[in-house]
């Protein structure tokens, strides 16, 4: 099946009986106006549009989302086209597939595709970075204690490896508010600071770092900002140009839905050049004139999984029927209807309430005794599947209802009472 009659097939697939919900009848994403406009119609159709029963309802999107059909659909097809014909002409056509969806990552994060490498996942991303940035034994990386090991760890050990300075910030539990999380970085910073390393979005605590504003804070010093976005790429409306990081990683089988194990790298053009890719397979030519151009040359991984790929392309056109500033109010709005109620249900939230200082990673209090009993009470009893991260770990999507926030709630409120 090609990609054009998939995306027809895609668009069909959103129609409400014979009739397209208007919102996803192909108005431009630039014309939509934000959600909470009480389109709750439209929230179910979306959520027709993936394969998941009521029963056990995914909402653990800072782990693993689901793919609407459309993608599902076009990956086992394509998957299904390579074991009827593995020829090399029959696989030509995934080379220019794959500068589609290199093309409509570029186009949706505000970059240039040639900035964009589609890895496997980000924590290869992050390792990319951190193993390929030219650093000296005496230079200094500065991370945020809540990054995940891959942008943490992974640094500790290129430091015991090579030398290296590597300082963790701690960032207050319940910050006051945007300015005191950039002072607590920006007084970090030191002359042998060459690397700001943070996390978009926290999958331990929720908690949203200004990163626009620490880029500011960096780039006045020369330092190299790369940003975790694992918790942010496909549930908030991001434009790097704006964000203003020099690279930006991401799972496109996270908030994105997109396919398994495919990555973003974004590396911004004037730092392509300076940073070492970390595997060479045939894809890269050879050291004097690498074939691969731009960001191209970080996704030299020998051979790859060209249906997965391909589908990229096609999640974003998901995307786009919505648009990403619908999809962040959506994202937004379920997490604080899920904070409010589990506030009100007497839990204690480890993530702050403000839109401006979180996503939609929403994180309560349980006690890590009682945490794992907890989730798979909550999965068990009431079909709500979630994490025991950081605390009970429930992060909503635009594949779950109101109903589905109001279940994960009460179910929550009644296992907050009954021993485990
Ligand atoms: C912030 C952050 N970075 C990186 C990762 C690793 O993602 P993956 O396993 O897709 O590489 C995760 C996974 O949860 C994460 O939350």
């Amino acid at each position: 099946m090609t990609v054009d009659t998939n995306r027809r097939r895609f668009l069909q697939t959103l129609a409400v009986g014979s009739v397209v919900h208007p919102l996803l009848a192909g108005r431009p994403a630039a014309a939509q106006s934000h959600a909470g406009e009480g389109l709750e119609a439209l929230w179910e159709e979306v959520r027709r549009q993936f394969a998941f029963r009521d029963e056990r309802v995914p909402m653990n999107a800072a782990n693993l989302c689901p793919s609407p059909r459309v993608v599902a659909e076009q990956v086992r097809e394509l998957t299904r086209d390579i074991d009827v014909d593995c020829s090399f002409p029959n696989r030509a056509k995934f080379g220019p597939l794959l500068e589609k969806s290199r093309a409509a990552v570029a186009m949706q994060l505000g970059v240039t595709a040639d900035e964009i490498a589609l890895v496997r996942n980000t924590s290869e991303a992050n390792n990319v970075v951190n193993a390929g940035i030219p650093l000296a034994a005496d230079d200094e990386v500065v991370v945020w204690d809540q990054n995940h090991p891959t942008n943490n760890v992974a640094w500790e050990v290129r430091a015991a490896r090579y030398g290296l300075a590597v300082k963790k910030v701690t960032t207050p539990a319940t910050p006051s508010g945007v300015d005191e999380l950039i002072g607590v970085f920006e007084r970090a910073l030191t002359p042998r600071t060459r690397v700001l390393a943070l996390t978009h979005v926290s999958n331990v605590s929720g908690l949203r770092l200004p990163v626009r504003e620490l880029c500011e804070v960096a780039h006045r010093r020369g330092i190299h900002v790369h940003v975790d976005g694992a918790q942010s790429w496909g549930a908030l409306d991001v434009d790097l140009r704006e964000l203003g990081c020099d690279s930006f990683t991401g799972s496109a089988h996270k908030w994105f839905m997109g396919p398994k194990e495919v990555g973003l790298l974004y590396v911004r053009a004037d730092r392509v050049e300076e940073i070492w890719p970390s595997i060479v397979a045939p894809s890269w030519g050879n050291a004097v004139e690498p074939r691969t151009k731009g960001a191209r040359k970080f996704e030299s991984l020998g051979q790859r999984d060209d249906a997965a790929l391909a589908a990229v392309g096609t999640t974003v056109a998901f995307h786009d029927r919505l648009g990403m500033k619908r999809i962040e109010a959506r994202v937004v709005e379920l997490a604080t209807m899920l904070k409010a109620g589990l506030e009100d249900a007497g839990f204690e939230l480890v993530t702050p309430m403000e839109p401006e200082l979180s996503g939609g990673v929403a994180i309560a209090v349980v006690d890590s005794a009682r945490r794992g009993a907890f989730v798979n009470a909550l999965y068990e009893r009431h079909g709500i599947a979630c994490a025991a991260t950081g605390g009970l770990r429930i992060c909503p999507h635009v594949y779950n209802t109101a109903e589905h926030v109001a279940r994960a709630v009460s179910g929550a409120a009644a296992l907050r009472e009954e021993p485990l």
